[in-house]
């Protein structure tokens, strides 16, 4: 405790010596949301414990050689110790996930009393400490059984099962979670499981896809896309038709959400960075707030994209009370509409762009932009396209590698920058309510296991105990949380 209290003062001084922040906690509307978050398999462990069954995410992680989340953050049971650590660092919210095969290890039917048990025990926590719970319900951990029977979403009869996991979590847990996410980075998850393969469950659109061994076409992606805005609606629609009236919650859907900017100032380029919107954003969004995918989606892809009914249509549109946003960088488009007739087509041939990510290749004087006003413009763009629809950005951070310091300047800079660009967005009149980092811990990466870390509180995997040690970063989001002076 000492040593913890000394490293903080000394954190404190080191703190104040450099550029102070232009803005504080006081600039932000008062009932502001600041949280961080996690999800299940990246931090729970205990993953055979109690009757859990794996989800896909496990059968993945075990088929590869990068780890897996068996004993993760073992916040399963440490999530005491890690709630103190989430009042020390002066959070208002939590964001976490459900692992559905804990709460129903069969994915349907019989409900397993150890799971609800175990987020009770956590939501009690966070509530008695005054920290909000922001759930989410599927975040790429499908229970495994599912994916054997049916294919998982790629099956319509997953709309019915994940409605029916939703009522338990809702009836369940529903009087003291006001804050429901659906499915985590819906666009990611159908991109990375169906197109390119490098989530969970890895299928690909052959032949494009790397390490894939199933999966073989190009009508996936948009199969999986329209079964989870089917699932989302009919989740947000029972939960307006029966709990709603006692629990006056709130039931977004999340999407992963990049700042495109054109690679040149040619037509092309800037045409094919709204394709890219269209095709990466609008995909989800249109839908929730129009009824429908965007026109040019629909002309591109022709008849691999399902339709909806009219009664989908009316039930998907505005089945939503906040999006979701998970948000970390900025990109370059650049057009490749003669990838437009090659054959076989996978999601980007039908996109015809590609994205540039070697930003720091890309010459500045043709680019003059910082990366973290990626964030105001992504959330503007949001505003103006969507009629200002209620935001939370529930993901932004910084990858590091594993091992590097605890003096995490660079993730400091980084947050610093994001959460200014912000506020920006919100003085020019966006309705973004909250902002999670990610991660409140080092955990079980999605992409690279545990080879590189995003958390503001290192885990030390080695030690048997995984003790958890605080690093700058959670130090100075303290600071700015509890309204001290912030420098960086
Ligand atoms: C996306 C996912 O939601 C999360 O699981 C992952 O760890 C981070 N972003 C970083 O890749």
């Amino acid at each position: 405790f000492l040593i913890s209290l000394l490293a903080r003062n000394a954190i404190g001084v080191l703190l104040n010596i450099n550029n102070p922040s232009t803005y504080s906690r006081d600039d932000f509307p008062p009932n502001f949301i600041f949280g961080s978050g996690t999800s299940a398999y990246q931090v729970e462990g205990a993953a055979t414990e109690d009757g859990r069954t794996p989800s896909i995410w496990d059968t993945i992680a075990h088929r590869e050689f990068m780890g897996n989340g068996d004993i993760a953050c073992d916040q399963y049971h440490k999530y005491k110790e890690d709630v103190q650590l989430m009042v020390d660092t002066g959070l208002d919210a939590y964001r976490f996930s459900i692992s559905w095969s804990r709460l129903i290890p069969s994915g349907r039917g019989p409900v397993n009393p150890k799971g609800v048990q175990y987020y009770n025990n956590l939501i009690n926590e966070l509530i008695s400490n005054g920290i909000q719970p922001h759930v989410t319900l599927f975040h790429y951990d499908l229970p495994q059984v599912l994916e054997d029977e049916y294919g998982g979403w790629l099956s319509r009869k997953i709309v019915e099962d994940f409605t029916a996991y939703a009522d338990v979590c809702f009836r369940e847990f529903g009087d003291r979670v006001s804050h429901w996410t659906t499915v985590n980075e819906a666009n990611v998850f159908v991109l990375g499981g169906y197109n390119s393969g490098n989530v969970p469950p890895k299928r690909c659109s052959a032949p494009f896809g790397l390490n894939c061994t199933s999966g073989n076409s190009t009508t996936e992606p948009y199969i999986v896309a329209h079964n989870c805005l089917l699932a989302h609606a009919s989740a947000s629609r029972l939960y307006k038709t029966k709990y709603q009236d006692k629990q006056h919650g709130f039931v977004g859907l999340n999407i992963f959400l990049y700042w495109f900017v054109p690679l040149t100032n040619r037509t092309e380029d800037v045409m094919a960075t709204q394709r890219a919107n269209d095709f990466f954003v609008g995909w989800f969004i249109d839908p929730l707030v129009f009824g429908d995918y965007p026109d040019i989606v629909k002309k591109r892809v022709g008849s691999r994209i399902p339709s909806f009914t009219r009664h989908e249509s009316h039930q998907v549109k505005s089945s939503y009370d906040f999006i979701g946003l998970n948000h970390y960088t900025t990109v370059y488009i650049k057009d490749n509409a003669d990838a437009f007739i090659a054959e076989p087509r996978d999601f980007f041939v039908d996109m015809a762009a590609t994205i540039i990510f070697k930003q720091d290749t890309v010459p500045t004087s043709v680019f003059p932009i910082e990366y973290s006003s990626g964030m105001q413009r992504s959330l503007e763009y949001i505003k103006e396209k969507y009629g200002n629809p209620p935001i939370y950005i529930h993901e932004n951070g910084q990858a590091t590698p594993s091992n590097s310091s605890l003096n995490d300047t660079s993730r400091v800079k980084y947050l610093d920058a994001y959460i200014g660009s912000l506020l920006d967005a919100l003085r020019n009149g966006s309705d973004t309510r909250g902002y999670f980092t990610w991660s409140f811990l080092d955990l079980f990466e999605l992409l690279d296991g545990y080879e590189s870390s995003f958390g503001l509180y290192y885990v030390d995997f080695n030690d048997p105990d995984l003790k958890r040690y605080a690093k700058l970063s959670a130090y100075w989001y303290t600071n700015f949380l509890k309204g001290r002076n912030i420098s960086i």
